[in-house]
C-alpha cells in the first residue's frame, strides 16, 4: 500500500530530538560486515527501509541477522556469493558495495545495477576502473555486473580517481583490504562515512591508513574477523532538522542531539551567515528562534564543502529569507526535482541553467506534492511544516528510506504530521 505524509502546517516547534546512525555509513558497513569470518555487531543502526533491504539481501546470502533496538548482530559465517536477485538490489543505490565486498571475499560477485534516487546520471565507471586496476575482470551483462578475479586474486595497485566519488572510494577500499600487497587510492573522497567504514574494517583486522584524507593507503590482509562498532551520527539527517528548527523554532528553540559539529561545519557556517543563532556543544546543537533570515548563495562541493545531500533540505529555509538567492549543485546538476513542487506550494523558485534561483520571502501554501527522491522529500516535508494549510506528500517511500521515525520526531516537537495509507486510486505514481 502506497503511503503519504499529511501535514497541517504553520505550527511553531520546540523541544529536543536525537539523530540516528548515518544511513550512508550503514549501507556500506553492512556489506563490509559480511567480509568477516565471525560475527560483527553494529550499534546505532537506523530503522530505515534501506537497512531492511540490506538485511534481506545478506540473509539471502546466508548471513544470520539479529536486531535489538538499534543494535544489529550479523553472523556472516554461512555467507555465500549468490547472484543478487533483481528487484530488491535495484531499490537503492548502495547495493553496489556488494561488488567490492563479495569480490574481495570470494573472488567473484554478480550484482544487479544499482537503483536509488534519480539525481540525473549516476555512473559507476570509477568503481569498475578501480576493480579492474586491482585485477578483477568486470562485465556488464543484462543489467548485472559480473566480477571475477584470476587465480592469484586481487592485487594491490596505485589508483588515481578521475573524480571525487564517495561510492567508488569505499567500494575500492572494500576490495583492496583483501588484495595482495599495497593499494594507494589517490584523489579519494574524504567524507566522514569513509572514515567510519575504514574504522570498522581496521577493527576487523584490515590495514587502512589515511581515510578522511585524499590519499588512502591499504595493505591487504588474508582474513577479517568480527568486531563491535558504533555507527557515526547521520550528518544529513541532522542538517535536515537544523533547517526545520531554523524555520520553525519558538520559545527555547529546538535541540538536536547526537550530532557532530565537525561533520557539518560548512553547513553550520551557511546557517550562521543566514542569521541563525545556535548553541553548539560537544554532541548537540540548539537552534534559537530566528527573527530575520538573510538570503545567501550555496554551491555544493565534495566534503568538507557544502553537501549536495543538504541543498534540497535547506531550500525551504532559503524561501523564507529576504532577497534573491542562488543554489548550484556541482555534484548533481540535475538534483532539482523539489523545485517545481516548491513552486506549486507558492515558492518563488525556478531552475535557470545550472542554478536554482530563489526569491524570498515566499509565502508557502499547503498543496499536494510528490517526493521524487529522498532529499527532495525532506525538502517537501519541511515546506509542508512551514506552509499554511494542509500539505500531502506522495511517494514518501523515498523519505522512509533515509529518515528514521521522522513522524514521531516531528510530532514530539509539536508538528501536526501523520503517515497514512493512500486511498484506492488516490494516487497513481
Ligand atoms: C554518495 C551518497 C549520496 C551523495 C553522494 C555525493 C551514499 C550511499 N550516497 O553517493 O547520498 O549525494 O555520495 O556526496 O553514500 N561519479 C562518476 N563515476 C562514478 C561514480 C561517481 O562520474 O563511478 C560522479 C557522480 O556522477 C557525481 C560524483 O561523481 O557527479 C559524486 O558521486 P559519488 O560521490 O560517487 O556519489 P555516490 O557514492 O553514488
Amino acid at each position: 500500500m502506497k503511503k503519504k505524509i499529511v501535514i497541517d502546517g504553520g505550527k511553531k516547534l520546540s523541544g529536543t530530538i536525537a539523530i540516528n546512525g548515518a544511513k550512508n555509513s550503514v549501507v556500506a558497513l553492512i556489506p563490509a560486515a559480511i567480509m568477516a569470518n565471525s560475527p560483527v555487531t553494529l550499534e546505532g543502526v537506523p530503522d530505515i527501509s534501506d537497512v531492511e533491504s540490506l538485511t534481506k539481501i545478506i540473509e539471502l546470502m546466508g548471513a544470520k541477522v539479529e536486531r535489538q533496538g538499534d543494535t544489529m548482530m550479523i553472523d556472516p559465517t554461512g555467507v555465500k556469493s549468490v547472484p543478487m536477485p533483481y528487484g530488491i538490489i535495484n531499490s537503492f543505490r548502495a547495493s553496489y558495495y556488494f561488488m567490492g565486498a563479495l569480490v574481495a571475499k570470494f573472488g567473484e560477485s554478480v550484482v544487479g545495477l544499482p537503483g536509488g534516487c534519480n539525481l540525473g546520471p549516476r555512473p559507476i565507471d570509477l568503481h569498475v576502473k578501480g576493480f579492474e586496476a586491482l585485477g578483477a575482470q568486470v562485465d556488464n551483462n543484462f543489467g548485472a555486473m559480473y566480477l571475477k578475479t584470476g587465480e592469484q586474486g586481487l592485487q594491490g595497485t596505485h589508483i588515481f580517481m578521475d573524480n571525487v566519488s564517495v561510492g567508488a572510494t569505499i567500494n575500492v577500499m572494500l576490495a583492496a583490504v583483501r588484495a595482495k600487497g599495497r593499494t594507494v587510492i589517490e584523489n579519494a573522497a574524504r567524507e566522514p562515512e569513509i572514515i567510519d567504514v575504514a574504522t570498522l574494517l581496521n577493527n576487523m583486522g584490515a590495514k587502512i591508513r589515511g581515510a578522511g584524507t585524499d590519499e588512502i593507503r591499504i595493505t591487504g590482509v588474508d582474513e577479517l574477523h568480527g568486531t563491535r562498532h558504533s555507527v557515526i551520527p547521520d550528518r544529513i539527517e541532522a542538517g535536515t532538522y537544523l533547517a526545520m528548527a531554523a524555520a520553525l523554532g519558538e520559545g527555547e528553540g529546538i535541540t538536536v542531539e547526537n550530532v557532530l559539529y565537525e561533520h557539518l561545519e560548512s553547513y553550520i557556517a551557511k546557517l550562521q551567515e543566514m542569521g541563525v543563532e545556535m548553541t553548539i556543544r560537544e554532541d548537540s546543537i540548539t537552534v534559537h528562534p530566528v527573527k530575520d533570515l538573510k538570503m545567501t548563495k550555496i554551491v555544493t562541493y565534495p566534503y568538507p564543502g557544502f553537501a549536495t545531500d543538504l541543498q534540497q533540505p535547506i531550500t525551504p529555509l532559503l524561501l523564507m529569507a529576504n532577497g534573491v538567492g542562488e543554489l548550484r549543485d556541482t555534484i548533481y546538476e540535475k538534483r532539482v526535482n523539489h523545485v517545481p513542487e516548491l513552486a506549486r506550494m507558492g515558492g518563488n523558485i525556478s531552475v535557470e541553467g545550472n542554478r536554482v534561483i530563489i526569491q524570498g520571502p515566499s509565502k508557502l501554501q499547503g498543496a499536494s506534492v510528490k517526493a521524487s527522491d529522498l532529499r527532495a522529500g525532506a525538502a517537501l516535508v519541511t515546506a509542508g511544516l512551514i506552509a499554511e494549510g494542509t500539505t500531502t506528500v506522495y511517494d514518501v517511500e523515498h523519505v522512509l528510506r533515509g529518515y528514521d521515525k521522522i513522524i514521531e520526531k516531528l510530532t514530539s516537537l509539536g508538528a501536526n504530521i501523520r503517515l497514512e495509507d493512500c486511498e484506492e486510486g488516490e494516487y497513481i505514481g
